[in-house]
């Protein structure tokens, strides 16, 4: 190893720059495993206090690129394009934008997550899908991509190893919370998936990883400039995560709340976010005014093109498509509860938190990374903030396959709303679009 750890560390702990031959061959080393634990600790709680510089931040997460496999998308053009949110309950926006944005001229090629604690995974939601793979050999994902113009995979081991390594290490170091840490481990990721363009949708609130605006616009922004820096057309959104979104939280309630969008119904909150990643997607992969991107993917779904594009995706993918034409097949949970108001009022506010860790109670998620999950388990609200509700009212259903956990999600999902006796004021869905 040509560098010493202990340099490195002592420059970052005084707020020195480091230059792009330390941070390479810090990745690459740690990568190898020749760098322990404890000095890599060392060095991500110096940036933790003192940050990093955009440069040292783009390279970072240019190493972590490198530190794996790359996706090569070349052959695609400049069309290839991918989405990444920052997670939330009830986010089931992919199973729409993936599909609305194929089926509009984008070709999406996208690896997607699994969901842990409150918040979900587009890939346990696919799963719901009986024999649906989520796992295809670099081969059949090209051609998947070539015939469909749309895959959605599970992450490979082998993208970004090094984030893999440090995100586990960043968990137990209280090291999680650093700017330039997020935005180089979220974005190291994208730019070895290969696409040429990037949306991001950034969430905050209390179902967010950043539960202020300001934290959210600041990750936004440096995502955006890291892609940016790297020749990816990149844009973000700050959206709400205060309120879930759309009414159903667990996998195969969320992919029936997916196709109602799909097929022209379904909640407004969820369609509007979904139309607009789908537009900053579309302008980007088809180089089109935004105007244009925002008439051509409403047009996509209205004319039921993008409902048709998901069925041919679910069925491309191996996953029984009669799920997709009739998502009563999907079943119920054995058991059921309704959960009812003993207030009378406004709900004022909710801890979106509460809600998804009611979910997870009841078995739509994972506590650990080796939980399994029930793919019909999960909560059909019928009341969200700023709704009136009296009491005897329903304000949400509970579903799962163990009776006994239904008392605990009920008193966590009822302990996670506030009421007043008056409508608070509507905080806008969409904060702010970076691009
Ligand atoms: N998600 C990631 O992939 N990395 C982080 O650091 C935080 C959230």
């Amino acid at each position: 190893m040509s560098i010493r750890m202990y340099d490195i560390i002592e420059k970052k702990k005084n707020g020195e720059e480091l230059t792009r031959d330390e941070i390479f061959s810090m990745i690459n080393e740690y990568t190898k495993g020749n760098i322990p634990d404890y000095q890599m600790s060392a060095w991500l709680m110096a940036v933790c206090f003192r940050g990093m510089s955009d440069r040292e931040t783009f390279e970072l997460t240019e190493a972590m690129a490198l530190s794996g496999d790359t996706v090569d998308l070349s052959a695609f053009g400049s069309r290839s394009v991918d989405k990444h949110s920052t997670g939330g309950v009830g986010d089931k926006t992919t199973l729409i934008v993936a599909p609305l944005v194929a089926a509009s001229g984008g070709i999406v090629a996208k690896m997607s997550g699994r969901g842990l604690g409150h918040t979900g995974g587009t890939v346990d939601k696919l799963e719901s899908f009986p024999s649906f793979r989520t796992t295809l050999s670099a081969d059949e994902f090209a051609n998947q991509v070539k015939d469909h113009n749309i895959a959605v995979i599970g992450q490979s081991a082998d993208i970004a190893p090094a984030d893999k390594k440090l995100y586990a290490l960043r968990d137990v170091t209280a090291t999680v919370n650093s700017i330039p840490l997020i935005a180089s481990s979220i974005m190291s990721k994208k730019l070895a998936a290969g696409t040429r363009s990037i949306v991001l949708d950034v969430k905050y609130g209390s179902g967010a990883f950043m539960h202020t605006k300001e934290d959210a616009e600041k990750l936004a922004n440096m995502m955006v400039k890291i892609g940016n820096y790297h020749n990816r057309r990149t844009a973000a959104i700050i959206s709400n995560m205060d309120i879930p979104l759309g009414y159903a939280i667990g996998n195969s309630l969320e992919v029936t709340e997916a196709i109602d969008v799909l097929n022209g119904n379904g909640p407004d909150d969820l369609r509007e976010v979904c139309l607009t990643l789908a537009s900053l997607m579309i302008e980007r992969s088809c180089n089109i005014p935004h105007e244009d991107a925002r008439e051509r993917v409403e047009n996509t779904l209205k004319s039921g093109k993008a409902y048709e594009k998901f069925c041919e995706w679910i069925e491309a993918q191996g996953g029984d498509v009669s799920y997709a034409h009739d998502p009563a097949n999907f079943g119920k949970a054995k058991y059921s509860m309704d959960v009812i108001s003993d207030t009378d009022g406004y709900i004022s506010s909710c801890n979106t938190e509460k809600i998804g860790i009611a979910a997870m109670i009841l078995g739509a998620g994972r506590q650990t990374a080796e939980s399994t999950i029930d793919h019909r388990a999960g909560i059909i609200l019928s009341k969200k903030t700023y709704d009136k509700v009296s009491k005897g009212d329903v304000i949400a259903r509970l579903y799962t396959e163990k009776e006994e956990t239904l008392e605990a999600s009920r008193e966590c999902l009822l302990s996670s709303l506030v009421f007043s006796d008056n409508r608070t004021n509507k905080e806008p869905l969409i904060h702010k679009v970076i691009s």
